[in-house]
């Protein structure tokens, strides 16, 4: 009788690069979880931690920086784009995976999110132990974002990040906790899937534009408009808008309280730069929710309504939004769009 072998299918091709953060962290102890160096180790001490990734992957690796990832900077962030973009241009490589410090990795997620113009997936991940650390997280949290990387339907999904067991959209995560293994979540919208005993499962998708869709293009860029964020409280006033005004920003992302709203002596500098061509954007400090049209004064002084960004992806998009145009009704339109 003739038997036919099942196709035996091709492990496909991750690439892993390295930036650095608590993943890569060495302490002095074992049992610290404080005052370790991020980003000491390079990223093939990262992949001879967790062997088994090469049973599901074709894996290897890249160092791109060593930093603590509160030190990223807009120049690492089109240096990754670019080598995302290339590397997924090609055959040889199906997924990418990139080892991230966890303080500022949803920055770096949204930004690829909106740079990175392919399908196939790329999956940010960190961890919020030592590598030196007893039961240090980066390990597993490694081999679940190369599962995740290698699995079909990850692709078209938008950049994504996994830890701690969760999958989330590059958009919707944010880190929500100081020092707990628990904390990246997708505040009020929910992660978009779970790695199940080592099975990577989705269970929704993000609607909001991204990757093959964004109109974002930094392959020529060799920086990105200046743009901060100004963290609203009570007994504001003008001075870090005058500042950041004086400074030569482009744009302002306002953090306000509550719907985005604005202390009054703050919103009459806010609508001065605005009036000198500095485009406004505000956000909410609260951590949830989206910042819809409140005060008729926002509209009268061209704050735009920052969606439910948190302030530091709005000052994202609104970095790439002005790589494309001034034009206020446009920008407002992208925050609503991506
Ligand atoms: C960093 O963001 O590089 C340090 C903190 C961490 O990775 O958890």
């Amino acid at each position: 009788m003739k038997t036919t072998m099942p196709a035996v299918q091709a492990k496909p091709n991750i690439l892993v690069l390295a930036t650095g953060g608590t993943i890569a962290g060495s302490a002095a102890s074992a049992a610290a979880t404080t005052g370790y160096k991020a980003g000491a180790l390079g990223v093939e001490a990262l992949l001879s931690a967790a062997p088994e990734i090469q049973h599901c992957a074709n894996v290897t690796g890249e160092q791109i920086c060593s930093i603590d990832s509160k030190d990223m900077t807009d120049s690492i962030w089109l240096q990754l784009a670019r080598r995302c973009n290339e590397a997924l241009a090609g055959s040889g490589v199906d997924g990418i995976v990139i080892t991230h410090g966890t303080d500022t990795l949803e920055e770096t997620a949204y930004f690829l999110n909106l740079t990175v113009h392919s399908e196939k997936p790329v999956v940010l991940t960190g961890a919020m132990r030592p590598a030196t650390a007893i039961s240090a997280d980066g390990p597993m949290n490694l081999l679940n974002a190369v599962r995740v990387a290698a699995y079909r339907q990850a692709a078209g999904q938008g950049v994504l990040a996994v830890l701690n067991d969760q999958i989330h959209s590059a958009r919707d995560v944010a880190k929500t906790h100081t020092t707990s293994v628990e904390t990246f979540r997708s505040p009020e919208l929910g992660a978009l899937g779970r790695v199940n005993g080592g099975v990577p499962e989705f269970y929704r998708s993000s609607l909001r534009l991204h990757t093959l869709q964004s109109e974002f293009d930094v392959s020529r860029l060799a920086s990105l408009p200046y743009v901060k964020v100004i963290y609203g409280t009570a007994n504001d006033d003008a001075l870090f808008v005058d500042a950041a005004v004086g400074a030569g920003v482009r744009g302002i992302v306002y953090a306000g309280t509550g719907n985005g709203s604005v202390h009054k002596d703050a919103e009459a500098a806010l609508a001065m730069a605005a009036a000198a061509g500095v485009v406004v954007v505000r956000s909410s400090r609260t951590g949830s929710g989206a910042v819809i049209p409140a005060e008729p004064s926002y509209r009268e002084h061209h704050l735009l309504d920052g969606d439910s960004l948190n302030p530091q992806k709005a000052r994202v998009l609104l970095q790439l939004a002005l790589t494309r145009t001034d034009d206020l009704k446009k920008i407002q339109e992208m925050f609503h769009k991506y």
